[in-house]
């Protein structure tokens, strides 16, 4: 298994492009499964799990150019534009995703929805839990019979019939789901009549589908407030237009934190202030600056870092996806900072591995308080998640001599180029396989 050794204590300077959004990629994949046309995508981020879902659609059938492409390039890094995707639905027969591509990556869920509102029927593989908790479906599946599905959970797959396909209704879902949003928007674009959603997710990921959706002819409102409503085609195709994936904000905020714990003047290029604003509001009250032009952000280093409290909350609350960089980052502040989880029961392992860089840290239930500053000491450590992983690179930028931060293809899930961007940066960076 691949590793990235590290090593500590430089300042970065320069700038860094951010890559599109991988959470934004995955649905409007998943939603070329309602297309009567080819679907074109740019600024795709070359990240596996982009690949992956592209795959999966190709073994059920699909077709796209980026499979032709990894079939006569086994390296991915030396496609040419491995940043534009078309892909084409019509041909799909097999409706089974299986347990074995699920299990690695829990998104394939999105492929619910639109499978069984084209087709009548699917079955996909339960995902099951994960490093950061349980990620329970049961809100997708209780929407969709709420829709007129009839499923069975059986040797651990979702058997989903609508053979007259799917009736527009009013679902309110019990939690804010950003995937079960997207799985019902979706849904709902081709089933019979009206669908309202209500305690609908407001991620710009949520966003852009239904502006994609929109674009495309689909009578869809409401998006970005609690209550969408949309108006399905049943069964009619979309003739669904070029999509370029919005930036990635948490991409952005990952490379904000390098900058942060380093107090480093750099820039990111490609992004979208607005949907970062949590995340710089967090860092203004840690002490550092920012300058904006009107798509990049420059940082101004902070005089002192202040320690700081925060709760995770849906968009446009402070993201999950944020917590565990901001928690390598609190090791440098000065003070105790305060950080509590309140999307997921489990989203801590990154707290062991900061700790084996000799971070001082305590857990009593959903909240972790951070002691700080620590001086952190190079270690061999090991990533557990996709976001837990970045913050081990973030400490190893601190700590004193190389890091070695092993089973890294956590990170390759969804940082595109990571180490070349770090080296573009400044940092000492290297891959090694164990
Ligand atoms: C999306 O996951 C993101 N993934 C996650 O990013 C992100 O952490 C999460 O939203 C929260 O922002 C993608 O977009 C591909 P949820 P999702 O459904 O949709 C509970 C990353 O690092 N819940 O919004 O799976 C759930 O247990 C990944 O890119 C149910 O109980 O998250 C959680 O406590 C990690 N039943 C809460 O809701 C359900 O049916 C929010 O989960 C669904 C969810």
């Amino acid at each position: 298994m691949d590793y990235l050794a590290i090593e500590g204590s430089n300042k970065l300077s320069g700038s860094v492009n951010i890559s599109g959004a991988k959470n934004s990629a995955l649905p409007l994949i998943a939603l070329s499964i309602l297309a009567k046309n080819d679907v074109r995508f740019s600024n795709l981020p070359n990240v596996v799990d982009v690949q992956t879902l592209i795959k999966i659609l190709v073994m059920l059938g699909a077709s796209s150019n980026m499979a032709d492409k990894w079939e006569q390039n086994n390296n991915i890094n030396i496609i040419e534009n491995p940043n534009e995707a078309i892909i084409n639905t019509n041909n799909i027969t097999n409706l089974k995703v299986i347990y074995d591509v699920v299990r690695k990556m829990r998104a394939s869920i999105l492929l619910l929805g639109p499978l069984l509102t084209r087709f009548g029927k699917c079955q996909v593989s339960l995902p099951g839990g994960c490093a950061i908790g349980a990620r329970p479906v049961d809100l997708h599946i209780k929407a969709m019979q709420q829709m007129g599905a009839d499923i069975e959970i059986k040797n651990g797959y979702i058997n989903a019939t609508a053979t007259k396909g799917l009736v527009g209704n009013h679902i309110i879902f019990d939690k804010i789901t950003v995937t079960g949003t997207e799985n019902i928007i979706m849904a709902a674009a081709l089933a019979k009549g009206k669908t309202i959603i209500t305690n609908a997710a407001k991620e710009p990921e949520i966003i852009q589908l239904c502006e994609i959706l929109k674009q495309s002819g689909v009578e869809i409102e409401g998006y970005g407030s609690d209550e969408i409503s949309i108006k399905g085609t049943d069964r009619e195709l979309i003739d669904i237009c070029d999509i370029s994936i919005i930036p990635d904000r948490i991409e952005a905020g990952t490379y904000l934190c390098a900058g942060a714990i380093t107090n480093s003047n750099i820039t990111l290029n490609n992004i979208i202030p607005s949907h970062i604003e949590s995340i710089t509001d967090k860092l203004k009250e840690i002490g550092f600056g920012f300058s904006f032009s009107e798509n990049s952000i420059s940082m101004i280093p902070a005089k002192s870092l202040k320690a700081f409290e925060l709760i995770t909350a849906e968009y446009p609350g402070f993201p999950t996806d944020m917590q565990a960089q901001f928690m390598a980052l609190a090791t440098q502040c000065n003070g105790v900072s305060v950080i509590e989880e309140r999307l997921f029961e489990n989203r801590f392992m990154h707290i062991n591995e900061l700790q084996r860089l000799g971070a001082n840290i305590t857990l009593d239930g959903n909240s972790a308080k951070i002691n700080g500053v620590t001086k952190l000491i190079a270690a061999d450590v090991m990533a557990t998640d996709l976001r837990a992983s970045s913050a081990l690179i973030l400490a190893s930028l601190v700590a004193d001599g190389e890091s070695i931060i092993h089973r890294i293809y956590h990170l390759d899930r969804g940082y595109e180029q990571i180490e070349q961007k770090f080296s573009n940066l400044g940092v000492k960076i290297r891959r090694g396989r164990d």
